[in-house]
């Protein structure tokens, strides 16, 4: 294992560890030695995500589109374990929606949780990570808005904002130590990607584009996220690092 210390009895807080990216992270984390707290909607399968994580992972029932259920979780954390070392912004809503659909309550749902929720986690986490040593958060983003893919205006537009919001967290945050960083994934094999939208079509294309000939996981993913959590990235701040295979050059 390339961590044997470092993270060992940290607090990390990742948003929708119940499935998909979020719950490799979850997996990472705790496998490293963090105490992980982590939300999600659905009850039934956080706890069985917890359950399947082990006794390091504490589940927290939470609609992040709600600035209340937001506070209610950092509140939980502070009273659980006092600080917060990481803070992983993970949880979003890749619905495809044509731009002749757009509505309002379509803008605010997709706002409310792609990046609002990034903005009101991190200011609700900001005192406990204050109090940690970890310093570090890692916000997810995605490769999608760098390609203009359609039909994901909504979606892209609030996934590019995480770019903004990362950069100006990052300088504000960074001369009391603070590191924040953005990952963006290419298309990664999820169950729920797998289910609902890849086809064998989009794999070959994917192979064909990339410069490594193997699909993306989320297990590809997690080590570059704890990467940024850790001090070997101690001199990285307000960067994007993508995870896609090289597909797309920066
Ligand atoms: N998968 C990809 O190909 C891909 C590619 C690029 C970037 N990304 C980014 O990676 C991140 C994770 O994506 P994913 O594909 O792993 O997602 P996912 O499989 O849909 O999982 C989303 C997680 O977030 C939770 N969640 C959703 N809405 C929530 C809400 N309102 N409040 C609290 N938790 C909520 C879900 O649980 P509940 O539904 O029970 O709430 C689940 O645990 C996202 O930021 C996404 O944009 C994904």
């Amino acid at each position: 294992m390339m961590y044997t210390t470092e993270f060992t009895g940290r607090v990390a807080v990742v948003t929708g560890g119940s499935e998909g990216i979020g719950y490799d992270f979850c997996r990472a984390l705790c496998q490293v030695g963090c105490e992980v707290y982590f939300c999600s909607r659905s009850s039934e399968k956080g706890g069985l995500a917890a359950k399947s994580l082990g006794r390091s992972a504490h589940y927290f029932q939470a609609d992040l589109a709600a600035p209340d259920q937001i506070k209610a979780f950092a509140a939980h954390v502070l009273e659980s374990a006092r600080h917060v070392d990481y803070l992983v912004n993970n949880a979003a809503n890749d619905d495809r929606i044509k731009f002749d659909d757009l509505t309002v309550e379509e803008c605010d749902r997709m706002w409310n949780l792609n990046l609002r929720s990034f903005l009101l986690m991190s200011r609700a986490c900001l005192e406990l990570l204050r109090s940690g040593q970890g310093k570090s958060i890692v916000n997810i983003s995605t490769t999608n808005y760098m390609f203009g893919f359609d039909p994901f205006t909504i979606y892209n537009a609030t996934k590019s904002g995480i770019l903004g919001f990362t950069r100006s967290l990052a300088r504000e945050l960074g001369p009391e130590g603070m590191r924040v960083n953005m990952i963006s994934p290419g298309w990664i094999m999820t169950e729920k990607q797998l289910r609902k939208y890849v086809s064998e079509e989009d794999k070959q294309a994917l192979l064909r584009d990339q410069c490594v000939k193997h699909l993306i996981e989320a297990k590809h993913v997690s080590p570059v996220m704890l990467f940024l959590l850790s001090s070997a990235a101690s001199a990285i701040s307000g960067q994007n690092l993508v995870v896609d295979g090289g597909k797309y050059f920066q």
